[in-house]
């Protein structure tokens, strides 16, 4: 698997990049929506899902407020169908928040949802405010994640700021990041480029 693989509105997943081994790490009990025949699990690639199970176990026994995981492998279909959804309910905004299929990077399973349990209630809502997911995001790139769609990139990465949305793509890369503030986009374009030189 390539950790650092980039999937986005200019680069569609191929059936080859597809992850070949999903482990769960949790299961949705909260789901914003569901499809039929749909399993609950909550997938992830199975380096990922280790990195990201010592992520929240780590997280999670420094913190009163616990964080969980919301949304991680999607099938091109699920996509599909998210789309459909958000699109019928509003129009083209959703192409600044939904992926379409195959340009999600919810079908690597590197790509992790966070939702947060605040005083025992269950939020999705995540503004990027509250005071677990600044410290997640300072200190996920130690387990090989980084913020994928920060604010202020929104022209570089092609979407809204996501605050809940996490990335994996191996120790290295998530440092060099992380001490950059750079996109994947662009730390990816730099690497092209230093090789043309
Ligand atoms: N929300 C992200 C962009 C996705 O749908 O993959
Ligand atoms: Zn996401």
């Amino acid at each position: 698997m390539d950790y650092e693989i980039i999937i986005n509105k200019n680069k569609c997943i191929k059936n080859e990049e597809l992850p070949k081994k999903l482990v769960a790490i949790g299961k949705n009990e909260h789901p914003t929506i569901s499809f039929e025949n749909e399993t609950d699990d909550i997938l992830l690639e199975e380096t990922a899902a280790l990195f990201f199970i010592k992520m929240m176990n780590d997280f999670n026994s420094s913190h009163i407020n616990k964080l969980i995981p919301d949304s991680g492998y999607r099938t091109i279909e699920r996509q599909k169908r998210l789309l459909k959804y958000y699109y019928d309910r509003d129009g083209e905004e959703a192409f600044s928040y939904v992926a379409p299929p195959r340009s999600s990077e919810h079908h690597t399973g590197l790509a992790i949802d966070i939702a947060l349990i605040i005083n025992g209630k269950y939020t999705d809502d995540i503004t990027g405010e509250e005071e677990e997911i600044i410290d997640l995001q300072s200190i996920c790139y130690k387990y090989g994640y980084i913020l994928r769609y920060p604010k202020g990139k929104e022209e570089i990465t092609g979407y809204k700021y996501e605050p809940w949305h996490f990335r994996f793509v191996g120790l290295n890369l998530a440092k060099r990041i992380h001490e950059s503030g750079l996109t994947l986009e662009e730390i990816k374009q730099l690497k092209y480029v230093k090789k043309l030189k």
